[in-house]
């Protein structure tokens, strides 16, 4: 039956069952395991969260950027239970099935490029970026892989090293792996030099500290977020994406996209490079791919992709049956749909609540962000300086109201919004009606 798409709260949030739920959750499972709202969810579709105690959340975070596609998503469903029924696992480095080809013939097509391509499936974003690391190096012969500040790009051993945050992605989990090197990121906002030329000072920065600190015949692969997720959806300034694309190919090295965030229509666009036409050698996806199922892809050119040895890329699960079912689904809906056109048109609403809002509340520094991937970054009145404090008091009370909202940011000071393509345009309004009630709340209060 199809989920309501209102808000409605009839306890509070979380509920008692919710926190039933949540004591047994402190008994069982490891404090490490964190939630952002504890209200436990039994349903879902469209825009909004069903919970235990039955409140109607509307939901802007899309389980961080994943459900694209919306909850559920008919066409998901359809494909999910027809797969289920025949068989759910082989594993596909033993027996091998179609729905597994049918999903890197669809990357082929879709991502940036008209060179012949390859892939290979993985189960979670985090193994996807070792592995394009892995051929990368392989492909090469060479060490080093430099990343930039404000990255996020997991939480692996490898995937930690390359992301920048130390609370809580990193702190006390090292040694990391080795030969990773980090480049200033083209951070407008907080562009410490000329604000109109952010994009030529941040890649002349790049490109001197490679040459000094690396060395450029020792780098196998750059990897960048084309619109940076955990770092605060940090949009690079035109030309800085194309500049580094274009360094790689001097270099003879490997320009790897990290799409998981951004990827599969979530800017507006198939994938964020296509913005600029930046044209990546290995571009990695994961998330919105396939509507919620656990499935993550490196997909690249084929003479690069083809660079490993026969049993070096792989895992029991990577591109289970069912995964790709789904992947196969929530691809045609992105089609049939037009998703990118939607995500262009939420765009549209909300930047303009945002910006308005930006006028009214000095806290609001800046509103950026591409599609259905926006934010505002916090700041204390008069200046830039970052405000956690009030970012986590405005995401606590648009929880308390039944808005579920993600933070980000290196310094904790980013409210972002990620809402799935299938919600409304009526509950977009409602959750920023409730968004807004929650800035002149905490503000006042
Ligand atoms: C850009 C980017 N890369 C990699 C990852 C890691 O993906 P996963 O959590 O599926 O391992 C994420 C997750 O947020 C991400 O946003």
């Amino acid at each position: 039956m199809p989920v309501e798409q209102r808000l409605r709260l009839v306890t509070a949030v979380p509920g008692p069952r919710s926190c039933e739920l949540a004591a047994r959750k402190a008994a069982t499972i490891a404090n490490g395991v964190g939630n952002v709202l504890p209200a436990y969810i039994v349903e879902a579709g469209g825009g909004i969260l069903i919970d235990v105690d039955g409140n109607q959340l509307i939901d802007f975070g899309s389980g961080i950027a994943v459900t694209t596609v919306g909850n559920s998503a008919p066409a998901v469903v359809a494909r999910v239970r027809e797969a289920v029924e025949r068989f759910t696992h082989t594993c596909f480095m033993v027996t091998p099935y179609e729905g597994y080809l049918e999903v890197a013939e669809r990357l082929a097509e879709l991502t940036p490029g008209d060179h012949p391509k390859k892939s290979a499936l993985f189960n979670s974003g985090a193994e996807a970026v070792e592995n394009a690391i892995k051929i990368a190096r392989v492909a090469t012969g060479r060490p080093a892989v430099v990343c930039f500040d404000h990255a996020y790009h997991g939480r692996t051993n490898l995937t930690m090293a390359l992301t920048a945050k130390d609370m809580p992605y990193k702190h006390g989990f090292g040694p990391f792996a080795s030969e990773i090197y980090r480049a200033p990121m083209a951070y407008p906002y907080r562009w410490p030099g000329d604000p109109t030329r952010v994009a030529e000072e941040a890649f002349a920065q790049f490109e001197s500290q490679v040459h000094v600190q690396v060395g450029e015949n020792q780098v196998a692969a750059v990897i960048i977020e084309p619109i940076q997720g955990e770092g605060g959806f940090i949009v690079p300034p035109v030309g800085f994406l194309p500049r580094i694309a274009q360094w790689c190919r001097d270099h003879g090295t490997v320009f790897i996209a990290d799409e998981i965030q951004t990827g599969f229509c979530r800017t507006g666009d198939w994938f964020a490079c296509d913005h600029e036409d930046v044209v990546p050698d290995l571009i990695t996806t994961a998330k919105g791919i396939a509507g919620g199922l656990p499935l993550a892809a490196v997909t690249g050119r084929a003479e690069l992709m083809d660079a490993v040895h026969i049993g070096g890329l792989g895992g029991t699960y990577g591109g289970n049956p069912i995964a790709c079912a789904a992947a196969v689904g929530a691809i045609e809906e992105m089609q049939s749909g037009d998703l990118c056109g939607r995500a262009r048109q939420i765009e549209a609403i909300v930047r303009a609540r945002l910006q308005a809002m930006a006028t009214r509340y000095e806290a609001i520094g800046d509103v950026r962000g591409r599609g259905a991937m926006l934010a505002v970054e916090l700041v204390a009145p008069g200046g830039r300086q970052p405000d956690a404090a009030l970012t986590g008091a405005v995401a606590r009370a648009c929880h308390a109201r039944g808005v579920v909202v993600l933070t980000a940011g290196s310094y904790g000071n980013v409210l972002r919004f990620l809402p799935p393509l299938s919600i409304s345009d009526e509950l977009l309004r409602e959750g920023f009606d409730v968004v807004e009630e929650a800035f002149a709340d905490v503000l006042a209060g």
